[in-house]
C-alpha cells in the first residue's frame, strides 16, 4: 500500500505494509536511526518517541496506516549540528546527555510539551516525560534542561543550572563538567549505537538448546 505523509517537513510516499510500525520504517527503510528502540516494541521505554501532528507518540506502537496524510517529526528534524534547537542546546549544557540512548525520545517528548504549553511548570515537565525511561541521569538534569530551554525561548537570559559546564573546550577538568565530545551527535540523532549499524549481507544465527528430560 502506498502511504504519503510529511516527514520532517518533506512530503514522502512509501509502498509499505500499513501494519508495520512507524519505528521500523524510520529506522530500516529510511535509515533515520536517531529514533531508538529500547523495549522490543513493548511501548514501555519511550525511546522511540516521535511527534505525529504535534503529539508525542510511541512510534513502535504506531502502524504506518495511521501515519497517512499526517506530519511526522523525528529528532533528525529538530535541529542539526549547526543550528541546534534550544532543547538540544540545553540538554548538552546542563549535562542531561550521558549514554544518550534515551535522549532523542526525551527531546521529542519535551518538544511536544513546549509546543502546546510554552511555559510549563516543573510538574508538567515531569508528567510529560514520565513515560520516557532513562537509566543514566536520574532525570534531574533532564528536567533542568527543559526548564532552561523554556526560559531561553521566552527570551530570558537564563543562568546555567548549578553544576553545569560552560561547554568551552578549555574548561577546567577539576570542579567543572566537561562537555561531552559526542553530545551534539547524541542530541541530533547522529550517534550510532550497535543496533543502528548496517552491515550489508550480515548473517544472523540463533543458538538452539535441546533439553533432555530423563524419567
Ligand atoms: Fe520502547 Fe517504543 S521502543 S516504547
Ligand atoms: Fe543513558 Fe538516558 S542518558 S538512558
Amino acid at each position: 500500500m502506498k502511504i504519503t505523509f510529511t516527514l520532517n517537513g518533506e512530503s514522502i510516499s512509501l509502498a509499505v505494509d500499513p501494519a508495520r510500525p512507524l519505528l521500523d520504517v524510520l529506522r530500516e527503510d529510511l535509515n533515520l536511526t536517531g529514533t531508538k528502540q529500547g523495549c522490543d516494541h513493548e511501548g514501555e521505554c519511550g525511546a522511540c518517541t516521535v511527534l505525529v501532528d504535534g503529539q508525542a507518540v510511541r512510534s513502535c506502537l504506531t502502524p504506518m496506516g495511521k501515519v497517512a496524510g499526517r506530519h511526522v517529526e523525528t529528532v533528525e528534524g529538530l535541529g542539526g549540528a549547526d543550528a541546534l534547537h534550544p532543547l538540544q542546546d540545553a540538554f548538552i549544557e546542563v549535562g542531561a546527555v550521558q549514554c544518550g540512548y534515551c535522549t532523542p525520545g526525551m527531546l521529542m517528548a519535551a518538544k511536544a510539551l513546549i509546543d502546546r504549553t510554552p511555559t510549563p511548570t516543573r510538574g508538567e515537565i515531569q508528567e510529560a516525560l514520565a513515560g520516557n525511561l532513562c537509566r543514566c541521569t536520574g532525570y534531574k538534569r533532564i528536567v533542568e534542561a527543559v526548564e532552561l530551554a523554556v526560559e531561553r525561548m521566552r527570551g530570558g537570559a537564563a543562568a546555567r543550572a548549578p553544576g553545569a559546564g560552560s561547554g568551552t573546550e578549555d574548561e577546567g577538568v577539576i570542579g567543572g563538567d566537561a562537555r561531552r565530545t559526542d553530545a551534539v551527535d547524541k542530541v541530533t540523532g547522529r550517534a550510532l549505537y550497535v543496533e543502528d549499524r548496517r552491515m550489508p549481507g550480515l548473517l544472523h544465527d540463533t543458538v538452539l538448546r535441546r533439553a533432555t528430560v530423563r524419567t
